[in-house]
């Protein structure tokens, strides 16, 4: 089975998007993404995927810099950094960088946005990995955090012989990517009948 210890995509355990695949259509249009840009990302794919380890210690790298940031992975009471916690949810988003450059943007996909976006709320957050930390990732970092992951990517997607035009298309498409994925795991934050 799935060897990556709490990834659920495309199982039965993950609910339905309150978001339906027409709203998504309509964001989408909204921040200008389009087939051009899943053909972007799916070239991208071919560069990030042999290199998942690397930007994921960058990203990490930059986490643990900050110490409000860590918070979010570190024991309630405490304030220690989770190592047990950490290491799985690594695990995830390694996974996470080839489904968003893989860009099979369906039903199952969006239903495990919307999980994602629990798993950064208080619903979910800690209860997949049992783990003792804070209630909630506050929605103030989580949209920030979009810029330092896409623009510290940009060197990755250069690193291989693209031309500079193919790797400003791929930098954009992981920024409206991550503008969408980052909205929709807004969801649990907003009021009722807001979004
Ligand atoms: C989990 C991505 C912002 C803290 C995750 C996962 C991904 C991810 C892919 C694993 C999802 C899964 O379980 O399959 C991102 C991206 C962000 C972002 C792309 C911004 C663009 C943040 C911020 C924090 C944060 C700002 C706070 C420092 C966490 C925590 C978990 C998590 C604590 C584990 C949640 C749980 O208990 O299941 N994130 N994240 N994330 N992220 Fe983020």
């Amino acid at each position: 089975m799935n060897p990556i210890p709490g990834y659920t995509h495309g199982t039965p355990s993950v609910s339905r998007s309150p978001v339906s695949l027409t709203d998504f259509e309509q964001m989408k249009a909204s921040v200008l993404f389009g087939e051009e840009d899943v053909k972007f990302l799916r070239m991208s794919h071919d560069i990030v995927k042999g290199r998942v380890e690397a930007i994921l210690d960058v990203w990490y790298g930059f986490v643990g810099s900050q110490p409000h940031l860590l918070a979010s992975f570190s024991g309630k009471t405490d304030g220690k950094p989770l190592g047990d916690y950490l290491a799985p949810v690594r695990k995830r988003f390694g996974q996470w960088i080839l489904d968003t450059s893989n860009a099979r943007y369906d039903q199952a996909w969006l239903d495990y946005q919307h999980e994602i976006g629990l798993r950064h709320h208080r619903v979910k957050k800690n209860k997949t990995d049992g783990a003792p930390s804070t209630d909630v990732v506050p929605f103030r970092n989580l949209f920030a955090l979009i810029f330092p992951v896409t623009f510290t990517l940009r060197p990755f997607l250069a690193e291989q012989g693209h031309s500079a035009e193919d790797v400003e298309k791929m930098y954009a498409a992981w920024v409206k990517s991550c503008l969408l994925q980052v909205t929709l795991w807004a969801h649990p934050y907003v009021k009722d009948g807001d979004f």
